[in-house]
């Protein structure tokens, strides 16, 4: 489920490459697909937006789709996890999201989400400290994490820094900046672009 619209991605590519090496066996007539193919390749390569569907992620779970090379969550949080952030902007380094490089203008806010859908948390899943993936702990009271102080969020296992179910960062951890929102927008009720916004930043 997680990578599902990049697999399909790389499955059409991979198509398209063992098409054209056979025919560039067969003579170069093909020198026309060819060139029309290199566009599209190199849009992929400079990050091409990717669509994710998140009909199938149900509350308090993650899915994971790459853009740009980089990992790139989606968590859908339940009503009980909206509740609970508001609760945690004491402990952390940057509440109310007012570093402009970590998120686009309308992720500002303590959520970190577009405001017709904050249950949706979209983030780039590399730690800001020095780039380890950090570990998904959506649960609630993990005795390594604080007990009850711990409302879900990420734990990263490189260097100790946690974020919370917004990708905001704790004070006192070696990661100096809350997690990145990347553009995106919903192209339907179901459906996320990730990578592009439509020009809304
Ligand atoms: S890389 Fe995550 S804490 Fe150091």
């Amino acid at each position: 489920m997680s990578t599902e619209g990049v697999d399909k991605g790389r499955r059409r590519f991979l198509t398209a490459a063992t098409t054209v090496v056979g025919a560039v066996g067969a003579g170069y007539a093909v020198a026309p697909f060819v060139m029309s193919m290199w566009p599209s390749a190199r849009a992929q390569a400079a990050g091409a937006p990717v669509e994710a569907d998140v009909s199938k992620l149900e509350a308090g779970q993650k899915m994971t789709v790459e853009w740009r090379g980089k990992p790139v969550w989606i968590i859908r949080r339940s009503e009980q996890n909206l509740q609970d952030l508001p609760g945690l902007d004491g402990q952390l380094a940057d509440p109310g999201s007012e570093m402009p490089s970590q998120q686009p203008e309308y992720a500002a806010n303590p959520l970190r989400s577009r405001e017709e859908k904050p249950e949706y948390a979209v983030l780039v899943g590399i730690c800001t400290h020095l780039g380890c993936s950090p570990t998904f702990r959506p649960d609630i009271g993990a005795a390594d994490l604080g007990g009850s102080e711990w409302k879900g969020g990420f734990f990263c296992p490189c260097h100790g820094s946690k974020f919370d179910l917004a990708g905001r960062v704790y004070k006192g951890v070696p990661a100096p900046t809350n997690l990145v929102v990347p553009p995106y927008m919903f192209l339907s009720e179901n459906v996320i672009l990730v990578g592009d916004d439509g020009g809304a930043a």
